[in-house]
Order: structure tokens, then C-alpha cells, then sequence
């Protein structure tokens, strides 16, 4: 054969693999409302730069491409590797080269430091393949780990991903589902219905709403494929290629709401609530908030944003939902999020409005003193710049838990609104003036004034800002200003941990 027919062959092989499990699997795959592997990486890198890999790996008469079109290329002019699995090729299924393919990308997303970004699409393990494809799952998982920390890892789900599948997303850092096409379960509702008798359909079980609400499983839904794409890419904006590098910096915009209007959100009655999310737009590069796990724990609120050009996390206690107390849900929601953006390089700034941990028996129960410690533990260990504005409730635990001072934030901020004491005001008066409330004339009219007496006497930033808690109590209107002094200062924060292999969060 000479050169000519040579390249016609490479030419018919490369389009064989191409046009994947054929027309009618590429129909169907329309049918239902999502894309094929090859036009969602279209969708998503910029055009003419991606760069396919290992596409004559394995039996391309067979399986074309072995069910995954792995590569890299450019999103918004930054590397990105990406591996989509393709259900039209066996269902996507996970075979021994299809898994090989998946590694090689996750190496040299690691030798590059760059992030990955995984489209899962797939019937699971390939049965035919056997432990091959066990060994392939647990090759992956491995590696998953190894690159947890240092880059980032993005897994979007796009269609079925069930059994031990679930656990590659799982290692990674970000989860993304779409409504109504995309499912994660580790057994499926016939097993279910076998074993519990239980009736479930997939979507409920499994679906983006059930993940995205109720587990915590995943961290944000799109309303189509196009929507979750355009989300993906959006995080990537906020995030640094690997943990030796900074997050990009952008041009520093204004915020487009009014800071006159940081004077009335918090309301004077101590015990209403508001909407944080109004702070964190008032002081954020054009009010642009992009929350992760915004369906889940809205008790807590967490997200990145900008701050005069620069990435930071936000994390934030909600007032509007249930009074904006810690929990299990919120506290794991909480630590995970600090501890990415630690091991990212990304700056945290906190805001800080908490009554407490939710007392009661089911919070007892399921470990609230486990999860509550992760905060702690991931706020002291994180070594990024910490600034914390105490917005108004500042309450024992919880106080220490929402990067206080003694955690080592860099700089504690508070609006005058601040209450900072072991307990709410009502609370505190009830156990030490019981005696005195009791013998009282108007025991009702004695607790009031009570409370009224400790609130001015400790609940109020100058406490706290008497022993150097608080570094300064400031206007509201200035929060912004202040959060970028504080970030200007801390851009060269040096901190160092002692030695060891590595710590044990409790989990
Ligand atoms: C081999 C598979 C496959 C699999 C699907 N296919 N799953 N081939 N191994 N696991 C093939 C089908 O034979 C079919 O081939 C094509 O993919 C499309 O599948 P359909 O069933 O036609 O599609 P659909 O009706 O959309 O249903 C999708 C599905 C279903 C719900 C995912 O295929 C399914 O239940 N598959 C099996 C799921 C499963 O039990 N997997 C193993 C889980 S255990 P043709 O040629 O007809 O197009 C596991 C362990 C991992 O994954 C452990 C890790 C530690």
C-alpha cells in the first residue's frame, strides 16, 4: 500500500470511530434529549482546539473508540483535559481499555497541572469484560485520589451512572447534573424493590433534584446539557489550573448594587431574618455570586465570587433558613467547600450571622459533634488568607466554628449589629437569673428588661473587640473596601502546618 491509500485508510478508520455506535444509537441518543460524546466536548472547548487521544485504541470495528472520547484542548484559552463517555458505543459501558483510556487523561492532567473535567454516560461496568472492568473502576478511583487537591477534577453527569461507577464523581471535587436525563444511584430501584420492597423510579431516586436537594450528593443542576456545560465552564473561571498556581485574575468590577443599601438588610429586631445573599451582592465584582449546593443545607450558604478581580470562596450562614443555625448538612456543606478552596489557593471570606448549632435529638443522634468538628478542623488547617464579618449573631460554638480569631482568620470585621457572647441574649438570662425571673413581681416584664440589661452589657461587638477578637467594627457601607485592604494585605500570607503524613478530619 502506498502513502496515498495509506491515508485514506487512517482517513476511513478515523471517521469509523467518529461516527461512533452509528445513526440509529445517535438518534435515539437525541431522542432523549441529550447529545452524543463528541458534541457535548464540541459544546463545551473552544472551536478548532480540542485534541483527540487513543482514538485507535482497542477495536474500533468492535467498539469504536472503546465507548469514550478522551483529550484535551482549550476552554476560554485555558488546558483542560476532558474524557466523555459515549453511550452509543456499548452503552458506555466501562471495559479494560476504555478505562486505560480515562487514566492516561487523569496522568497527564497531573503531569501538566491542569484541570479534568469527566462527561459520564454509561450502563456501568461492561458485563462481558468481567473483573477487567472492576480493576478499571478501582485504577481510576486511585487515581481520582492521588489528583484530589491537586487539580481540579469536575464530573458532570449526562445519562445513567450506577453501581460502584458513582464513586469516580464522587472523588472529584465538583458534581453537575442535568433534570430528567442524567441518574446516580449505587443500586437501582429493581434491586431495590427486591430487597426493601420499596417503589422508586429512577428519576427520584437517583435524579439531579434528588442529588442536588436531598443527598448532597451533587452540587448543581442544569436544565439541559447546554445550561450544565455553561456552569461547568463558569466554575472553571474561578479556579486556579492546579494547586501551585493562583485563580486568574479578571478586571475588578463594581458591584451594581448600591452600598447605601448594606444600612438596611439586617433588620434591627435581632430575631428576624433577611437574605444574605443581599450582603454578599453588595460587596462582590458586579453582585456576580455563583453558589454551589444552592438547593442543598440553605441554612449555609457557599459559592465564589469576585473581590476587586480576585477569586474568593464565600461562605455564609443564611438567617432565612432555619434562623440560619449550623447543622450536619450545613457543617459537612461548610467544611468541604473550605477545604477545596485551601487546597486551591482561593482566599475565604466568611459572613457570619449564626444563633448556634440546631439543638434536638435527631442532630444528637446523627453526630452533630462530628460534623460540627470538621468545620473547626477545616477553618484551623486552612492556610489561605481567612477575612470574617460578623454581621450580627455570633454564638458560642458556632462563633468559633465560622472562623473566629482564635481559628486564625486574618482579619475579623464587625457591623455593629454584632453580637458576639457564649448565648443569645434570652437564653443566657433564663440560666443566670432564673432565681431573680422567678422572685420577681412581673417575672415576664423582669426577663425582658433582663435581657434588654446583658444585650447592651455583652451582646455587642465591643466585647470581643476589647480583647482583640474583633480587629475593627466598621460601617456596613465599607464591607467591600475593607475585604479588599484585608486581600491586598494577606496576598503575601506565608503559612506553614508542622510535618505529618496527613491529618484525620473526622469524617
Ligand atoms: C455491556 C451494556 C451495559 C453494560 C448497557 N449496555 N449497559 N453493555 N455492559 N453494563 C449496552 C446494551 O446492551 C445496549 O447495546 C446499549 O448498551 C444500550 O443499552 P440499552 O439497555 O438499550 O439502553 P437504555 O434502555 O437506555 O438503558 C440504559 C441502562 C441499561 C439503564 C444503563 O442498559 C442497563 O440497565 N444496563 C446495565 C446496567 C448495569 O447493571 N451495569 C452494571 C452495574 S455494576 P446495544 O448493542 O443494544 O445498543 C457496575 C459495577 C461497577 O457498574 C463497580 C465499580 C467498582
Amino acid at each position: 500500500m502506498g502513502m496515498h491509500d495509506k491515508l485514506e485508510q487512517l482517513k476511513e478508520l478515523r471517521a469509523k470511530v467518529h461516527s461512533g455506535g452509528g445513526e440509529k444509537r445517535i438518534a435515539k441518543q437525541h431522542s432523549a434529549g441529550k447529545k452524543t460524546a463528541r458534541e457535548r466536548i464540541n459544546y463545551l472547548f473552544d472551536p478548532g482546539t480540542f485534541r483527540e487521544i487513543d482514538v485507535f485504541a482497542g477495536d474500533p470495528d468492535q467498539n469504536p473508540g472503546e465507548g469514550v472520547v478522551t483529550g484535551y484542548g482549550m476552554i476560554n484559552g485555558r488546558k483542560v483535559f476532558i474524557y466523555a463517555q459515549d453511550f452509543t458505543v456499548t452503552g458506555g459501558s466501562l471495559g479494560k481499555i476504555h478505562a486505560q483510556k480515562i487514566c492516561k487523561v487523569l496522568d497527564l492532567a497531573m503531569r501538566t497541572g491542569a484541570p479534568v473535567i469527566g462527561l459520564n454516560d454509561s450502563g456501568g461496568a461492561r458485563i462481558q469484560e468481567g473483573v477487567d472492568a472492576l480493576n478499571g473502576y478501582g485504577e481510576i478511583f486511585f487515581r481520582n485520589t492521588i489528583a484530589s487537591g491537586v487539580i481540579p477534577q469536575l464530573a458532570v453527569i449526562m445519562g445513567p451512572c450506577a453501581g460502584g461507577a458513582v464513586y469516580s464523581p464522587a472523588l472529584m471535587d465538583y458534581i453537575f447534573m442535568v433534570k430528567e436525563t442524567s441518574q446516580m444511584f449505587i443500586t437501582g430501584p429493581q434491586v431495590i424493590k427486591a430487597v426493601t420492597g420499596e417503589e422508586v423510579s429512577m428519576e427520584q431516586l437517583g435524579g439531579a433534584l434528588t442529588h442536588n436537594q436531598t443527598s448532597g450528593v451533587a452540587h448543581f443542576m442544569g436544565e439541559n446539557e447546554e445550561h450544565c456545560l455553561d456552569m461547568v465552564k463558569q466554575l472553571l473561571g474561578y479556579l486556579p489550573d492546579n494547586n501551585r498556581e493562583t485563580p486568574p485574575a479578571c478586571p475588578a468590577k463594581e458591584p451594581v448594587i448600591d452600598r447605601e443599601k448594606l444600612l438596611n438588610i439586617v433588620p434591627d429586631q435581632p430575631v428576624l431574618p433577611y437574605d444574605v445573599k443581599k450582603v454578599i451582592s453588595a460587596v462582590t465584582d458586579g453582585s456576580e455570586f455563583f453558589e454551589v449546593l444552592p438547593y442543598y443545607a440553605k441554612n449555609a450558604v457557599i459559592g465564589f465570587a469576585r473581590i476587586d478581580g480576585q477569586s474568593v470562596g464565600i461562605v455564609a450562614n443564611q438567617p432565612d433558613f432555619l434562623a440560619g443555625c449550623l447543622d450536619i448538612n450545613a457543617s459537612d456543606k461548610i467544611s468541604r467547600f473550605v477545604r477545596f478552596c485551601d487546597a486551591f489557593n482561593i482566599p475565604i471570606v466568611t459572613f457570619m450571622d449564626v444563633p448556634g448549632f440546631l439543638p434536638g435529638t435527631a442532630q444528637e443522634f446523627g453526630g452533630i459533634i462530628r460534623h460540627g468538628a470538621k468545620m473547626l478542623y477545616a477553618y484551623s488547617e486552612a492556610t489561605v488568607p481567612k477575612v470574617t464579618i460578623i454581621l450580627r449573631k455570633a454564638y458560642g460554638g458556632a462563633y468559633l466554628a465560622m472562623c473566629s480569631s482564635s481559628l486564625r482568620a486574618d482579619m475579623v470585621y464587625a457591623w455593629p449589629t454584632a453580637e458576639i457572647a457564649v448565648m443569645g441574649p434570652e437564653g443566657a438570662v433564663n440560666i443566670i437569673y432564673r432565681n431573680e425571673i422567678a422572685k420577681a413581681e412581673n417575672p415576664a416584664e423582669e426577663r425582658n428588661r433582663l435581657v434588654q440589661e446583658y444585650r447592651d452589657k455583652f451582646a455587642n461587638p465591643y466585647v470581643a473587640s476589647s480583647r482583640g477578637f474583633v480587629d475593627d467594627v466598621i460601617d456596613p457601607r465599607d464591607t467591600r473596601s475593607k475585604i479588599i485592604d484585608a486581600l491586598k494585605l494577606l496576598a503575601t500570607k506565608k503559612e506553614s502546618r508542622p510535618y505529618k503524613k496527613h491529618g484525620n478530619i473526622p469524617v
